[in-house]
């Protein structure tokens, strides 16, 4: 797994890393040659680092809650103070609010208090985070900044609502600004747009089971399955590397070939 011209001794911070996409980015990140900080606001980010932690290599969780602006500058200010910024950022976490039934959510059900924290969690966080580590990033003149949005962001998708589907909209073109202040020192930043990746968050119960749901949509898809996370993060660790050097700014979709 380990890329030989992939830089080793870099620290990456991973939101959302105790579960699903950021969870396999945090391995693969480590297994890249990363010491990695899981900033989520689960415990169980906690078990993950002691799993993959080693004296070389360590792997730290931070709780926080990411709809918090406070609870951003209180964790990235421990961070600078231990480790003094970071190398690699993936704003990984995001929450997808869903009704019960899998179905479409229509404009008028979603209420101000849910298209704030959707905007909060998805995007605002992005944005706070992207402006913290950028700045030690530019100053060492390397960094690697990979945002997590969404299929949904790209086209239209009934089952998506409207709040998650403008939140992810606006991480890609908030990217793209990112990938213009940062480029000039040395500093990439992109998207990864996943399509359906069987994470916790992909799990639509509903009318059926969520495995044929899944079974279900992956007849629209030409590779004709859904997504696994450690697809996902494979494409991460290469935007996190050297070898994507002269990409920024850029979406990588990773959805096995829907685009409709
Ligand atoms: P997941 O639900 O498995 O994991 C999300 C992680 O983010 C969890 O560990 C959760 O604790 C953390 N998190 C959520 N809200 C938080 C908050 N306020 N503060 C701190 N941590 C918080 O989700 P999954 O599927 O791994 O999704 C990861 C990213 O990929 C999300 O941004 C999602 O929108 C995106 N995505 C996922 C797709 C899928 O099919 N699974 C498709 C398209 C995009």
């Amino acid at each position: 797994m380990t890329s030989t011209s992939t830089p080793t001794g870099k620290l990456a911070a991973v939101t959302g890393g105790a579960s699903g996409i950021g969870l396999a980015s945090v391995e693969r990140l480590h297994a890249d040659g990363h010491g990695v900080i899981i900033i989520d606001r689960s415990m169980d980010a906690h078990e993950v680092a002691a799993r993959l932690s080693t004296p070389e290599l360590p792997v730290v969780a931070k709780i926080a809650d990411l709809s918090s602006a406070e609870d951003i500058a209180r964790v990235t200010a421990e961070i600078d103070e231990e480790f003094g910024g970071v190398d690699i950022l993936v704003n990984n976490a995001g929450i997808h609010p869903k009704k019960p039934d899998g179905g479409h959510f229509p404009i008028e059900d979603i209420t101000l208090d849910q298209w704030n924290l959707v905007m909060d969690v998805n995007m605002t966080a992005t944005f706070l985070l992207s402006q913290w580590a950028m700045k030690a990033m530019t100053q060492k003149g390397w960094g690697r900044i990979v945002n997590v949005a969404s299929r949904a962001g790209r086209m239209y998708m009934p089952i998506s609502g409207a709040h998650y589907a403008a939140s992810k909209a606006a991480v890609i073109s908030f990217t793209r600004y990112l990938a213009g202040d940062c480029g000039p020192f040395g500093v990439t930043a992109n998207t990864v747009a996943p399509g359906r990746i069987k994470t916790p968050l992909s799990d639509v119960s509903g009318l059926g089971s969520s495995q044929n749901l899944h079974e279900e949509f992956a007849k629209s898809v030409p590779l004709r399955r859904v997504g696994r996370s450690d697809e996902l993060a494979a494409a991460v660790s290469f935007l996190a590397s050297e070898d994507s050097s002269f990409i920024t700014g850029s979406v990588v979709d990773v959805n096995g070939g829907i685009f409709g």
